[in-house]
């Protein structure tokens, strides 16, 4: 991976009080890399970003923002750019997750689920796709699911959501492939994260948001299309996918 003219890397987190997020930055951190972390919550940020910086990291910014507010993002998108005099790294890896329950019975609920994991980052990745293709350097990655993956009863808004979101980083990828930049899908398993606190988290499917973060950045590094973390995730999924119906509709996945 190329580098911006300061010789110093930068990676722009959208989505930074995320415990994923925040695994990634740390990794980031002890290898000196510039950091901008964007989030809603700028005293969650100050506090990791002043942690970051004890940790190695070169300088650390904060920006504010609320990735619901879709007709803010090109601004911010904007904001983030010329704060680090272009990026080397964006990760998008803000998402919400409602139970399946609660979004069939209400529609609102449905929508803010495809609104924050499909249609907030799709408009995000877009002004994104345009400055990195004129840098012609750099990664574009992306936190999408093994939910995305196949439609099933237990969560299948959210994993539309994903899944469209894959679709998407699969069409950009296209796009950007004689641009020198790289897009990467990250799909996750089972994370013990605050997204999933309310799940009973025992069992050996379940990984750390530091195991992931590990696979994060070794992905961007070699520029990887599609990175199933935990590496058995792929294999679960390649199982889940060639199920035939008459069998997957007997199943309560
Ligand atoms: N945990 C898993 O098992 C798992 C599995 C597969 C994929 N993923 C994906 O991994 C990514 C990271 O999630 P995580 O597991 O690290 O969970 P997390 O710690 O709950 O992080 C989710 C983050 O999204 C942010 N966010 C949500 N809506 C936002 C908005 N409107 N504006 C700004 N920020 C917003 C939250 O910000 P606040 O802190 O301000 O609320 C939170 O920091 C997500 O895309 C998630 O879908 C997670």
């Amino acid at each position: 991976m190329t580098q911006t003219t300061s010789g110093v890397r930068t990676a722009a987190l959208f989505g930074a009080s995320s415990d994923i997020a925040v695994a990634v930055a740390r990794r980031y951190a002890e290898t000196g890399w510039r950091l901008l972390l964007i989030g809603r919550d700028t005293a969650d940020l100050a506090a990791t970003a002043a942690d970051l910086r004890v940790r190695g990291g070169v300088e650390t910014h904060v920006l504010q923002a609320d990735f619901a507010h879709l007709e803010e993002l090109p601004r911010m998108v904007a904001a983030a750019w010329d704060r680090c005099g272009g990026i080397d790294v964006a990760l998008i890896a803000y998402g919400t997750m409602a139970p399946q329950s609660d979004a069939e019975r209400n529609t609102a609920v449905a929508g803010e689920i495809i609104a924050i994991n499909f249609t907030s980052p799709a408009i995000l990745l877009n002004e994104l796709a345009g400055r990195f293709q004129a840098q012609r350097h750099g990664t574009i990655a992306a936190i999408t699911s093994v939910a995305g993956d196949r439609g099933r009863m237990s969560n299948y808004v959210y994993g539309a959501a994903k899944g469209g979101l894959q679709r998407l980083l699969e069409g950009l990828r296209h796009r950007l492939a004689r641009s020198g930049v790289a897009v990467v899908d990250i799909r996750p398993g089972f994370v013990a994260t605050k997204l999933t606190a309310h799940l009973d988290r025992r069992g050996i499917l379940w990984a750390s948001p530091d195991r992931v973060a590990a696979d994060i950045v070794g992905a961007i590094e070699r520029g990887r299309a599609v990175c199933y973390t935990p590496w058995f995730w792929r294999l679960i999924m390649l199982i889940v996918r060639a199920l035939p119906r008459s069998v997957f509709h007997r199943t309560s996945l």
